[in-house]
């Protein structure tokens, strides 16, 4: 019997790949750099299933090209902003994302950010590359405590309460916002919900993790750095978009705030105009989830929803799960 064909759209795991092989033919995107939308959609013609990532976008035109015999895209990230929910659920195709897996090392890197941040460690390491170090000064790279400072918390999903677990090494006292309260998590780690003005008001640090959506774009823009303390900082590991990146240039350098940690920006690969040239900001290439253990299990993830969909069973991490409601066949 023939098995069925799967487009990746850029090299993954090794290990992943080869799950995906014993019951699958597979092509795998050979140059490593995103496909643009063309080539995309060349590439995914005739195909049952695709591995997608955060910056392949996939709306209708994709699908189409695809053909109706496309079941399921799955997203090699938890987040899904890239899909065309609609597009996708009208024509009975399945989309996955990889929830769970990333929780430690995306909140890890939250903190990383944090602290690089605060205590200047890329400025800093700079000048000592540079050769300009002449010995201890007691007034040189003089930074800010962490320690039971005021951490706000915008979005408190899987990834925003694993970095409040992480803050209680620090003591940090925790308020957070959220479209949701959650009184267990509030007893759990004493932490305070919040309005929106409260949480820019009184954080040190601002934390954002939540989904990119259209009510979150650019959640945190120029009136927003105003409402926030001078001496706070802003770490973005969610998306780009969350915050109005030109306002942040501007608010970094007229020392609105003191500082941001950034993992995410609005137009990826491209930064916005004058951010590389700030020593009060770090900046670091998306890499949140990149560590070798979370990357293959977010390729698992992915690879067992296109396995058991392709075997006629559900995927476990759906992302428009109407389309599982529908008629085998419906909208194809
Ligand atoms: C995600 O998964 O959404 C991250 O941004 C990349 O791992």
């Amino acid at each position: 019997m023939k098995k069925p064909s799967v487009y990746v759209t850029r090299m993954i795991p090794a290990a992943c790949l080869d799950a995906l092989r014993a019951h699958c033919e597979v092509d795998v995107n050979p140059d490593d750099r995103a496909l643009t939308p063309d080539e995309l959609m060349q590439h995914v013609r005739g195909r049952d299933a695709i591995i997608s990532l955060l910056t392949d976008r996939i709306d209708g035109a994709v699908l189409d090209a695809a053909g109706p015999q496309c079941r399921i895209v799955a997203n090699y990230a938890v987040g899904f902003n890239n899909f065309d929910l609609a597009a996708a659920t009208e024509r009975n195709v399945i989309l996955t994302n990889t929830p769970g897996v990333l929780d430690d090392a995306t909140a890890t890197l939250t903190f990383t950010l944090l602290l690089a941040t605060a205590r200047r460690i890329t400025e800093s390491e700079r000048f000592v590359r540079q050769g300009k170090w002449e010995g201890w000064a007691p007034m040189a790279f003089v930074g800010l405590d962490v320690d039971r400072q005021t951490l706000g918390i915008a979005g408190l999903g899987r990834i925003g309460k694993n970095v409040a677990r992480k803050a209680a090494a620090f003591d940090m006292k925790i308020i957070y916002s959220d479209v949701r309260r959650d009184p267990d998590f509030e007893a759990a780690v004493n932490a305070t919900y919040v309005d929106k003005a409260t949480l820019l008001a009184e954080s040190d640090f601002l934390t954002l993790h939540v989904p990119l959506l259209p009510e979150t774009k650019h959640y945190i823009g120029a009136a927003e750095l105003r409402q926030m303390k001078k001496t706070a900082v802003l770490i973005n590991a969610s998306r780009g978009p969350v915050v109005d990146e030109a306002a942040l240039v501007q608010a970094l350098r007229d020392k609105t705030i003191w500082g941001a940690g950034l993992d995410v920006f609005e137009n990826e690969p491209a930064l916005a105009p004058g951010l590389a040239e700030l020593d009060n900001v770090v900046i670091v290439p998306h890499i949140a989830s990149a560590t070798t253990e979370t990357r293959l299990k977010m390729g698992e993830i992915a690879v067992r929803n296109i396995l058991n969909v392709l075997q006629g069973g559900q995927p476990d991490t759906c992302v428009n799960p109407d389309v599982l409601r529908q008629p085998v066949g419906a909208g194809a």
